[in-house]
């Protein structure tokens, strides 16, 4: 299966104009990627924007959406419009919204619109510290058995999770960068829940994301740890670095 390599541009660029630029850029190096899936989930008002220059190597994704499906909810976005616009990915509960209010029940609603809207679900997990005494284990199996309540059993083999650990990301303060180890022990962890709560079946099926900081460098040891693709912030503003990174998905298998 090829690797799903997500931008999550955050709330970024601030112009049109640059949103050109950074998809032409990338765009030219994405003809010789054979191995990945592209997504980018830009701010809403650019999705349209990233449409309308018809790449078919990149998919639209979203950086959030509304718990409710239509009404008067001022400001928000719902699955089904995301959907009418072709919105094929949306990322769920990360860090930078689970900060800012998001509860792991308004996590589970989201996801479960999605699933209706047939957007499939790219669901952040991970711990803001990782103390020696294993907390951080339980507090990574929380957050996903109560996003996942409410799913149908048959939709979670389709799931994307991306394992971020808070206190990786470029974004925090004091950060320091997460090995390959760290991931791979993570990915195990998070099948070995995925098989208790449903089958070793569906466990297999879910695709398992590593994001946080993830840069030239570092992204081929996440893939070759087994990562079914990266979640991409800060490396994924730099087209050419964004390329750089899709690119090392070529030599994996
Ligand atoms: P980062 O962001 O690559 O800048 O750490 C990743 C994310 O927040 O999804």
């Amino acid at each position: 299966m090829k690797k799903l390599i997500v931008a999550n541009w955050k709330m970024n660029p601030q112009t049109e104009k640059e949103v050109h630029t950074a998809v032409k850029t990338l765009s030219t190096s994405l003809v010789s990627t054979k191995n990945a899936e592209v997504v980018i989930c830009p701010p809403y008002v650019f999705i349209p924007t990233i449409r309308g220059l018809k790449n078919k190597k990149i998919a639209l994704g979203s950086q959030t959406v509304a718990t409710e499906e239509a009404g008067p909810f001022t400001g928000e976005v719902s699955a089904s419009m995301l959907r009418d616009i072709k919105v094929t990915y949306c990322i769920v509960g990360h860090s930078e919204r689970r900060s800012r209010g998001e509860t792991d029940d308004m996590i589970s609603k989201k996801m479960a619109l999605l699933i209706k809207s047939k957007i499939t679900p790219i669901l952040c997990i991970g711990e803001t510290i990782r103390s020696s005494d294993g907390e951080y284990l339980q507090v990574v199996k929380n957050q996903l058995t109560a996003s996942l309540t409410g799913i149908n059993k048959n939709y979670i083999k389709q799931l994307v999770i991306a394992y971020e650990p808070v206190w990786a990301l470029s974004s925090t303060e004091n950060r320091h960068d997460a090995t390959a180890y760290d991931f791979e022990e993570m990915r195990i962890y998070i099948r070995k829940i995925l098989t208790d709560v449903y089958s070793p079946l569906i466990a297999k099926s879910v695709r398992i994301l590593y994001g946080g900081s993830v840069s030239t460098d570092t992204a081929h040891d996440f893939l070759t740890a087994g990562a079914d693709g990266l979640l991409v912030g800060k490396a994924s503003l730099d087209p050419k670095q964004f390329a750089s990174i899709i690119h090392s998905a070529n030599n994996i298998h």
